[in-house]
This record gives structure tokens, sequence and C-alpha cells, in this order.
């Protein structure tokens, strides 16, 4: 048998090293921009928190057609006019009685929903139901829910059966849909019940376990569950996928062996398409990528390889030591971690399609996606890529995209991808990444598909702005653009930087941008700091680390949080009315210990939320049983909470 020489790969292991800094490039040092950008904006505001009444110029934003007429029809629906976010928030002291369960607002309560193990595929019976002495197979696990459950959206079943969709309109809406949900990772000892795989068994359950469901889902009498359907599905690392766009046909995404494209990897955050398709983004693939050779090949590594973050052991997974595509020193095999690092398309009512790689969005760590309209109909698509010290990113079809799929293309097959340098003024520059318009682009790079393929050494080259780490999008009421920037506490090592959009030095806290893109179609924006989480220690509404954003067409943003929260608190979910001068986080739930509250998606008529408890315990039985009730022993398993409020108020209300 082979030799593991892995150490044990523990989460937050795992999490530390997924974020250190690959970037090198000397973008920007703004230390004194920032200061001066903080004086002037404390000056101008008064307090550089809620400094931005007037900023937005609603009538120059773009609105989705379709949300206008919805808005037209009938204002506020269900929702309390009054307060916007008028719940009962959870107080520090509630969050702590019980740290084995999640806490909800007194005003809402929860249901659990498909944790890791739950059979989805047409004809899966098989069940896991954290059996400490167990696990499920490779192939039991290829037909149920996968662990790590991320970003995911709601498909309402009108959509299929080709009726118009209207949130408010048709019941069945709100009851029945596909629901497309991310599973973005599990640790060794969390799925196998040991540090490393065995043999290709163990990899191939690890891998099953990662990918993305398609799972059909109803509420029936008053609980949700999952029904029969011809469109489940299991995606995972080892399902055929393809490529398209301008790097589809590149060599550097073919290998000596000629192997076919498959799989997808740490599917973190997610996007729901104009058109109703789903949108998963893989974040840190180069995790999965090892080389049996050992500690050598980091000696030989490309430019290219250490700009992603490849390095011998990865995040000790191990799959390299029984499948050869994620052997890094497998000359065979190349190009195989070209293959990963992009946004992926499936159509959430067609099992049989093939999940699509979209090329022109670029390649990195892609943590989400969230899509506007231009006013002429183009798709403009916000991106972050997480990593302390890199970017955010757009992409701009260059047609409008009914047009693009009346003529049976694809509107994410051809536009411009950009990348953002924001200004210390408030005003900032979309950065075209196109070999045509940019002679040091020219110079580095053969094609645009080469450049695309390493987005991140394009982008270090135009000079976008160093940021610290990237997480969701969110687009707002008035077609605003919210970022997560989650924190970096590592520029005293050289990763990332101060500058004035991440003036915190260290950043422990995070913090989010507020961005008025226009309608999207141009390259100039204005930028704004939101909120620094930092700000909000001492209140009642504390939080740090933002992380899941989303926000709704009424005004409400909701945030979710990664990472150790202050007054002893786990991961969170809370929420903002963006129409209030003073950002004023109001928490709505509390996860269970060790966990990530990540991942936000509804029903159309937004009084039936869906959120999940990601690595619960960090997969401890010790530290939570979540969803069973504390015994000690039962394996924790990730899961979707779906909420709603005892008022049937729409969610956040
Ligand atoms: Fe998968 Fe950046 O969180
Ligand atoms: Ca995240
Ligand atoms: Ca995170
Ligand atoms: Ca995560």
């Amino acid at each position: 048998m082979t030799k593991i020489t892995h150490q044990t790969p523990d989460a937050s292991k795992v999490d530390i090293k997924e974020n250190i800094s690959s970037n090198s490039s000397d973008n920007q040092a703004f230390t004194d921009v920032a200061r001066s950008y903080l004086s002037r904006r404390k000056m101008v505001g008064g307090t550089l928190i809620g400094a931005t009444a007037g900023f937005l110029a609603p009538a120059a934003l773009a609105h989705d057609d379709e949300r206008r007429r919805w808005r037209k029809r009938r204002k506020h629906p269900y929702g309390s006019r009054r307060n916007l976010v008028g719940f009962e928030p959870v107080s520090i002291e509630q969050a702590a009685v019980d740290q084995t369960m999640p806490t909800i607002s007194e005003d809402y309560e929860y249901q659990v929903l498909i944790p890791w193990g739950t059979p989805i595929e047409p004809g899966a019976t098989e069940e896991y139901t954290g059996d400490p002495n167990t696990r499920p197979t490779a192939k039991q696990a290829a037909l149920q829910i996968g662990i790590g459950h991320d970003g995911m959206w709601f498909f309402p079943i009108d959509q299929d059966l080709g009726q118009k969709f209207n949130p408010y309109g048709y019941e069945m809406s709100n009851r029945k849909g596909m629901l497309c949900i991310n599973h973005e990772f599990g640790t060794n000892n969390h799925v196998l019940g040991k540090p490393a795989p065995e043999c290709l068994e163990d990899v191939r359950l690890s891998q099953n376990v990662h990918g993305v469901a398609v799972v059909a889902i109803a509420k029936e009498y008053y609980e949700w569950q999952v029904v029969k359907s011809k469109n489940s599905r299991r995606i995972t690392a080892n399902s055929p996928v393809c490529f398209s766009g301008p790097a589809a046909a590149s060599p550097l995404l073919q290998n000596p062996n000629g192997n076919v494209a498959l799989g997808t990897v740490n599917n973190c955050g997610s996007g729901p398409t104009p058109w109703g398709t789903y949108l998963t983004c893989e974040e840190n693939f180069n995790g999965y990528f090892g080389a049996t050779e050992g500690e050598t090949f980091d000696d030989r590594r490309t430019e290219e390889q250490l700009r992603y973050g490849f390095d011998w052991n990865g995040f000790n997974y191990g799959w390299e030591f029984f499948d050869k595509r994620f052997d890094l020193s497998d000359e065979d095999y190349i190009n195989e971690s070209n293959r990963f690092g992009w946004v992926v398309e499936i159509d959430p009512f067609d099992a049989s399609q093939t999940p699509v790689k979209r090329t022109a969005m670029g390649r990195f760590k892609h943590e989400a996606v969230a899509i506007k309209s231009s006013d002429a109909g183009q798709a403009v698509a916000y991106m972050g890529d997480d990593q302390r010290g890199d970017y955010c990113y757009k992409y701009v079809s260059a047609r409008p995209w009914k047009e693009a799929r009346a003529d049976g293309e694809s509107p994410l097959d051809e536009g411009t991808l950009y990348v953002a340098r924001f200004d210390e003024d408030g005003t900032g520059e979309w950065l075209a990444l196109d070999i045509t318009t940019n002679s040091d682009l020219a110079a580095r790079f053969t094609d645009q598909a080469e450049l695309l393929i390493y987005t991140r050494i394009a982008a270090d080259i135009l000079g976008a702005t160093k940021m610290d780490r990237p997480e969701w999008t969110a687009i707002g009421k008035e077609g605003e653009v919210y970022w997560t920037l989650t924190n970096n506490d590592r520029k005293d090592q050289g990763q990332g930087e101060q500058n004035a959009a991440n003036p915190e030095f260290e950043n422990t806290d995070g913090h989010i941008i507020r961005m008025d893109d226009g309608d999207g179609s141009g390259n100039t924006f204005q930028w704004d700091l939101y909120l620094l989480a930092s700000s909000t220690r001492g209140t009642p509404g504390v939080f740090t680390d933002p992380d899941a954003a989303y926000a709704d067409e009424e005004g409400r943003l909701f945030i979710g949080t990664d990472g150790g929260q202050p007054d002893g608190l786990q991961d969170q979910l809370v929420v903002f009315d963006t129409s209030k001068s003073t950002p004023d986080p109001q928490r709505l739930l509390v996860g269970v210990v060790s966990d990530e509250i990540t991942g936000f998606t509804h029903t159309p008529d937004r009084r039936t939320a869906f959120v999940n408890v990601q690595h619960p315990g960090n997969g401890s039985p010790e530290a939570t049983n979540f969803p069973a009730s504390f015994d000690g022993t039962t394996i924790p398993r990730d899961a979707t909470l779906v909420i709603t409020n005892k008022r049937r108020g729409v969610i956040g209300s």
C-alpha cells in the first residue's frame, strides 16, 4: 500500500492554509493614502460609518425589469411597512444557553432539512445518519446529499412548468421546487473518520461528498421534505463537465493522456442567473491537488502554480495517492489543475445536462456571483476572489442576455472580464482583462484563453487593488453592490495591504464595501465603506467576519459570518435595513459551536428562507451532534435550516 505521509488535516488548519496570500505583486501601496482617506471621510460625514447618506443616486441605478413590474403591482405584499427589519433579535445571552443547537429569534422558527447523507437521486434509499462506527460507501454517497453545505438557490417548480415566474401569483412556486446546493468541503476526519485515505474507495467517498446537489423539495402539510423527481441529481468531483467560452479549446485545458474533463470541487458560494440556471463557484481548488513526489515538487512549481497556491501536500486530502488526476507531479495530467477554479452553470430542471465551466468569467478562487441586468439588458456579474490580497471582478456580457439566448448562445460565453481598482477619493475603475486592449497583457500571454486561465496574473499586471479576502457580492434594492471582505490579519507578513478600500491594519473583523456601479455596463464606479465590522464590537448587534451576502428587493441585507465571533457568539446571520443611514445589524440566527452560517435563498414570496449550517463542531461529535440533540457520539452533519416567520411575514421582517 502507498505510504501516506500526510499530517492530520484538521478543519482549523485547512481554514488557515486556504487563505494564505499568493499575491506577491507590488500593486498600490496605500498606507498613507488610507490614513488621509479615513480622516477625510470622518470630516465629511462626522463618522466613517453611515457617512454615505445621499451617496447613491437611485435614478441612475438599474432595476431588473421583472422586479420593477412586480413591485408596481404589489408593494410590500407581506412585510411590515413600518419596520423593514422588525423581529426581536437573538441576544448574546440567549445565544449562550445551548450552543449544540442553533438559536433563532423568538419571532421565527426553523426546521432542519437535507443533512449530509440524505438520499436524493431517483432510486436511492440508503441514508447516513451520523453513526460514528460507519460511513456511507462511495457509491451511496454519490446518491446522497453531500457535506459542506454552502451557496444555494431555490428554483420554483412553476419555472419548470413554463408558467410565468411570478413571486406572488402562484402558490405552488412557494411550496415546491428544485434546491441547488453547493457541497464545499469535508475534512478526512469528518468524512472518512480518519486523517488520510487508505485506498481508492476512501478517495471516491471524499470526492463524492463534494460538488453540488440538485434536489426536489416540497412543503407537504407543515414540513418541507425531499420529494421524488427525475431532475434530482448529484454532481461530484467525478461527474462529466464541459468547457465553453474563449478558453474552452485551449491546449492548457488538455492533458497529454487525453482524459476527459470531470468534476467540480470546493463549491463555495453561488448565484442564480436571470434566465433560471444555477452558477456554482469553485473556490479553494488548489487544496485537492498534491504531489506524490513530495516536498521537492515545490521547488519546481511554475509561476502560475505558485500564484494559485498549489503545493506538494495541498490541504492533506491525499487524493493524489490513489487518483493520478490530482497528482501535480504526474506529467500525464500536467494541466488537470487548470480545469478547476471556474464558474460552472447547472440547469436545475434537466438532470441530463452536462455542467458547463464558463471560461469567459475567469479562473480564480471564485467565492460567489451576483448578477444584474444593465439598462441594455446585458448580464453583469460581480465576483470576489477569496484570498488575502486578491481582487474584485465583474463580467459584462457582450450582448443583451435575452438576445444571446434567443440565438442559442450563452450570455456567459462572450463578454468582458474586469478587475477593480479602488481609488482613494471614493471612485474606482474597472480594468478590462482583454489582451487586445493592453500591450502588457499582450506581451505576457499568447492569447485570451491563456489570459483567462491565469486571470490572477493578468489582474496583477493591470494594477488591481489588493483586498482583504473578497467573499460574496449582493445586489441591493437600487442596484448597488455590497462586497463582503471577511478579514485579513496578515498584512504584517506581506499578505494583502492597507489601502483606502481596506483601511484596517490588521483587519481582524472584516468589512463591507458598497459600490454604485450605475447600471453595471460602464468602467467606472463609486464606492464607500458601508460598515467596518469592528465598529459593532460592544454593541448588541456585534458580529465579525462577514462572508455570505444576500439583499432582497425591499432593501434588507442578510449577512452570514465565518470566523470566531466576539462575546462568546457562534457564527450568525444578521440582517440590515439598508435604507437606514447608520447600519444597524439585527441578529436573526446563531449557529452551533464551530460551524459557519452560509448560503441564503428563499421561496418567491420570501416567507420561507433556507440557510446552511456548515461544518458543525468542525466535525467533532464531542462538540455538537447537530442535527441530533447532544449525545457526545453521533457525527455532526452539515444541514439546511428552513426558516419561517411565526407571523407569516417576509424573512427579515
Ligand atoms: Fe468558501 Fe471564501 O468561503
Ligand atoms: Ca464563504
Ligand atoms: Ca469564509
Ligand atoms: Ca466555508
